[in-house]
């Protein structure tokens, strides 16, 4: 297991939408335990495959917090089958948008089919942070961002402040 580095706004792999997992094998077993390793090391509660640069529709979720005892699930070709009408506002960040936190609207709850890492078909219905951790992740998978359900406006001036830091850093 090792801790990969996470890409970062405005890297264009975070854009493309990632393909179906055909086979659970070792390849992808030893992908989700680095997803593990980095995102609890971050800290976060949610990593898609594509944030490491691996674009495969592999997403992992670990909605506990603090001290309490962990909780992690990996969704492979994760696919959200039923959402509620009812929707909740919340603050959210991204791991590839450090630093970054704003309120998302989304569906309160949802069921989500996948596959374990048994090769076993799963359903779960999700609530609260776990149902949209979830969407936020399937949202990856698609390359889409969680700034994409927000304004044009906001969306294009954090765009633009981390185009900046990364020309910076070209720079420098
Ligand atoms: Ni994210």
């Amino acid at each position: 297991m090792s801790i990969r580095p996470i890409l970062v706004l405005p890297d264009k792999r975070l854009r493309l939408v990632c393909e179906p997992v055909k086979h659970i094998d070792d390849h992808i077993r030893a992908l989700v335990a680095d997803m593990f390793e980095t995102m609890y090391a971050a800290p976060g509660v949610g990593l898609a495959a594509i944030q490491l640069g691996v674009p495969k529709r592999v997403v992992i979720v670990d909605a506990t917090r603090g001290d309490e005892e962990k909780h992690p699930l990996t969704l492979v070709n994760p696919e959200i089958v039923w959402a509620s009408e009812e929707q909740a506002i919340h603050e959210e960040g991204c791991l590839s948008i450090p630093d970054y936190l704003d309120e998302v609207e989304r569906a309160e709850r949802v069921k989500v089919r996948f596959l374990d890492l048994q090769d076993v078909n799963q359903e779960i219905e999700a609530d609260g942070l776990l149902a949209r951790v979830v969407q936020h992740e399937i949202d990856h998978t698609n390359g889409v961002l969680f700034i994409d359900h927000l304004s044009k406006l906001k969306r294009s001036r954090v765009i633009k402040k981390f185009s900046k830091a990364a020309k910076r850093e070209a720079v420098g």
